[in-house]
């Protein structure tokens, strides 16, 4: 069995999380990490949030307080929110922690030890007014390379370009709109060049990268990598180590993504009182690393992120995959803060439980392209998906079962033909499940699950199992032994996706023990044990009211309502 490290991008704690959000990096992450404890393997499952750099500073800002004040209250939410959508993390930390920030400062020293660090003088955008430099997000202005009007000074969003705030064309100031001086300040740079051609080679080799990473790496790196600063001329931030750099932060991404290891560090002296086990993790090339990103981040986990981790000389395991999604887009817009454009997960979880939006968002995962959440796809997902397939076939079975077999899982001698073709049926959907998930394709591995439900309702249609109990007993026997089978399928199945709907499942099923910890290449296969008995059977799901897209702004107001009461006094409306 392998060794996982599976990650998820984390979350700048300006604000609630969107839907988007949660399927591009944790959600995905979660179902990976729940996939690959199934099949038996070791996985420590890191994130946490991104507490500095100049979005959280800009929204501290607006709400005239300390940056740390915000963070403090989002953090403590966000951890809430994570436990209420059941993510499996190991650990979920925060880039104020002491370990972590021990941690960058060390390695820092490191890279500046090994010669990869200089400094030199630049000219950099100034606000007059607010007094103030204006690094990444406090400037704003025009991409000079695809021409969008909203770029900001570290990156474009339209285009993923990294940028450097001179390049923008009309350049202006984030807090105040007014028009930037320049003014000459030192700063830190780590020396990408020296490590260009093994990046490229590594890039190049590198046959577990998905085409849309790959493309896009590639063409950064080869038209040649320039040093890219690595301070900041702020005080939110991690202190930058390095002589005459006093007063200076480290820049927010140089930091953020040494989380991934600080978690891991954080997790082992947690659960083990171990300040060295994280090496056996990460100075380990057997150790598969896992980042689940979206779009956007491409950048910094393809170049920088193994730039640094080159640079280092330590022997740190380079990413095996990286997953990036495309962007969920919310009924054909860009879902938007300050525009209030779309649902945020605590919201979200006012209109349904958390099961639901986890598969609902699974089967909306932006894959391959841009998709477009819509009320009318959620709802037709939990209808006729998880209600008209899914729940009804399983009650279907089980009461059945519960009625006319006195809730006694039958003995059968051998399955007649048809049943048995069923359930081989049944067997290789789980196998194409486990073949997408096996390449990260979240969303694929849900057709299948769903085709076992649907086949199940088919097989019920067809075969009247009912009927047939009547007419010949050890044949109406042998018809529901293969639908329970295929239902005992599902309970695995649905596990890494609907986990509490899978847990009931499998309690209603009369199963010992946990459904997540019964790994799929011994239990997967295994007919259910005849004899045993079923459990109280309940409704896996409930439906939608019928008049809730009639109803849908109504109900999203509601739902904003009840959530804000909810949230901490920083980040209501
Ligand atoms: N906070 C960043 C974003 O939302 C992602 C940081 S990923 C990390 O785009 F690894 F750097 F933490
Ligand atoms: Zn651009």
């Amino acid at each position: 069995m392998g060794r996982y490290l599976v990650t998820a991008a984390w979350p700048y704690v300006n604000h609630v999380p969107h839907l988007g959000t949660l399927i591009g990096s944790i959600l995905s992450a979660d179902i990976y990490a729940r996939y690959l404890r199934l099949r038996g393997h070791e996985v420590v499952f890191v994130s946490g949030s991104d507490e500095h750099g100049t979005p959280i500073e800009l929204e501290a800002r607006k709400k005239g307080v300390h940056p740390k004040d915000l963070t403090d209250q989002v953090h403590e939410y966000n951890l809430k929110l994570w436990r209420a959508y059941r993510i499996s993390f190991s650990n979920y930390t925060r880039t104020e922690s002491k370990v972590h920030k021990e941690f960058v400062i060390e390695f820092m020293k490191k890279l500046e030890e090994n010669g990869y660090i200089f400094s030199q003088e630049e000219v950099l955008p100034y606000c007059e007014r607010d007094k103030t430099f204006l690094p990444d997000r406090f400037v704003e202005g025009t991409c000079p390379y695809c021409g969008f009007e909203r770029a900001r000074g570290d990156q474009c969003d339209n285009c993923g370009r990294l940028l450097h705030p001179t390049e923008l064309k009309n350049p202006r100031c984030a807090l105040c709109g007014s028009k930037p001086v320049y003014k000459t300040t030192r700063h830190w740079f780590i020396d990408l060049r020296r490590i260009q051609d093994r990046l490229l080679k590594w890039l190049r080799d590198h046959r577990e990268l998905p085409e849309n990473v790959k493309k896009f790496s590639l063409n950064w790196v080869s038209q040649g990598l320039r040093p890219r600063s690595i301070t900041r001329d702020t005080s939110w931030g991690v202190p930058a180590p390095f002589k005459g750099a006093e007063g200076k932060t480290i820049y927010v991404w140089f930091d953020a993504l040494l989380g991934y290891i600080s978690a891991t560090k954080e997790y082992f002296m947690k659960s083990e009182g171990d300040s060295e086990k994280w090496r056996e993790w990460w100075w380990n090339r057997e150790v598969k690393t896992l980042y689940f990103i979206g779009k956007d981040n491409i950048p910094f986990h393809a170049i920088i992120f193994p730039a640094m981790l080159m640079a280092s000389g330590d022997p740190y395991v380079l990413p095996w995959r990286i997953s990036a999604t495309e962007y969920l887009m919310y009924e054909g817009q860009q879902f938007s803060k300050s525009r209030r454009i779309g649902v945020w997960i605590d919201e979200a979880l006012e209109i349904a439980p958390a099961d639901y939006w986890r598969w609902a968002l699974a089967r909306m995962r932006p894959e391959a392209r841009d998709t477009n959440f819509t009320w009318k796809e959620f709802y037709r997902i939990v209808n006729s998906e998880l209600n008209d397939d899914i729940g009804n076939f399983v009650h279907r079975v089980l009461t059945l079962i519960k009625n006319r077999l006195d809730g006694e899982v039958p003995e059968v001698r051998s399955l007649a033909d048809e049943d048995k073709k069923f359930v081989e049926m049944v067997l290789s959907e789980a196998r194409k499940a486990m073949e997408e998930l096996d390449v990260i394709k979240i969303k694929a591995a849900t057709d299948h699950i769903l085709e076992v439900a649907r086949a199940g309702n088919r097989f019920l249609n067809e075969r009247q199992p009912w009927k047939l109990l009547a007419e010949d007993e050890e044949a109406g026997r042998s018809a529901l032994y293969a639908a329970l089978w295929a239902v005992k399928t599902l309970a695995h199945l649905l596990a890494p996706f609907t986990p509490d709907a899978a847990e009931r499942l499998w309690s209603m099923l009369g199963m010992e023990g946990s459904v997540h910890e019964a790994i799929w290449d011994e239990w997967l296969d295994k007919p259910p044990k005849p004899g045993s008995k079923i459990g109280r059977v309940e409704p896996l799901f409930t439906k939608l009211p019928a008049n809730f897209l009639e109803r849908i702004d109504a109900v999203i107001d509601e739902a904003r309502v009840k959530a804000a009461t909810k949230r901490p006094p920083l980040i209501r409306e």
